[in-house]
Formats: structure tokens, sequence, C-alpha cells
């Protein structure tokens, strides 16, 4: 099935996203809590929880690399890909994000009518 992708305003400028020391912030998209994480210029959007144990990843941090690095048992994800870098299997689930004039938007995946943000 052909996906497509919903952009959902999460905030009217980066700046009131409200990022924390760890340049991770809290934000909500259609009522579910999210992160954005800033490294360097760039700008992802990842799942509020640890796929792992449940790690809040709000309190985790951002590495050298770019990687976000849950705060219960130091798991890494790539924050563009998801991808488990440390190597325990797991996938965080996540959005892509655009800056634009408007605001800031994060691209959710629209399957038949519907869409699943923690697919
Ligand atoms: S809960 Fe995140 S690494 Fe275990």
């Amino acid at each position: 099935m052909k996906k497509s992708l919903t952009w959902h305003k999460i905030a009217d400028h980066i700046n009131e996203l409200g990022f924390a020391e760890n340049n991770i912030a809290l934000a909500w998209l259609n009522e579910k809590k999210i992160c954005i994480g800033r490294y360097k210029d760039q700008v992802f959007a990842f799942a509020y929880k640890c796929p792992h144990a449940g790690g809040l990843m709000t309190d985790g941090f951002i590495d050298a690399l770019g990687n976000v690095v849950c705060p219960l048992h130091r798991y890494k994800f790539d924050m563009r890909t998801g991808r488990n870098v440390s190597g325990e299997g797991y996938y965080l689930k996540n959005w892509p994000v655009e800056i634009r004039e408007e605001g800031v938007f994060v691209g959710v995946e629209e399957t038949g009518g519907f869409w699943n943000i923690f697919r």
C-alpha cells in the first residue's frame, strides 16, 4: 500500500519547543508525547519512551555522534533512522521533521485513511 505523509504542526517556532540542556524537548503529536532532539543544525522527532523498557527519552542525552542515549540502560539510537546503534536489536520510532516559515512540522505516515504514530 502506498504510504503518504501527513504533516502535523507541533510548534509555531523551533524556539518555542523549550529544549532542555540535553538538547531534547518534549512535544505533542496529536495528544501523544514525543521527543524532539537537536543535533548541530538538525532536528529529529522520536518516541517519548524507549522501546526496551520504557525509559523516558526526554531524560536521556545526545552523544557526540548525534545518537540519542536512553537514560535507563544507555542503549543508543540513531535519531534519524531509529536504528539501535549499540546493537541490542531495538528500533526507536521516529518521524521526519520540517522547519517551515509557519512552524515546525512532523510527518506521519498515513495508510488507508488511518495513521498510526506508534506502529
Ligand atoms: S529502557 Fe531504554 S535502554 Fe532500557
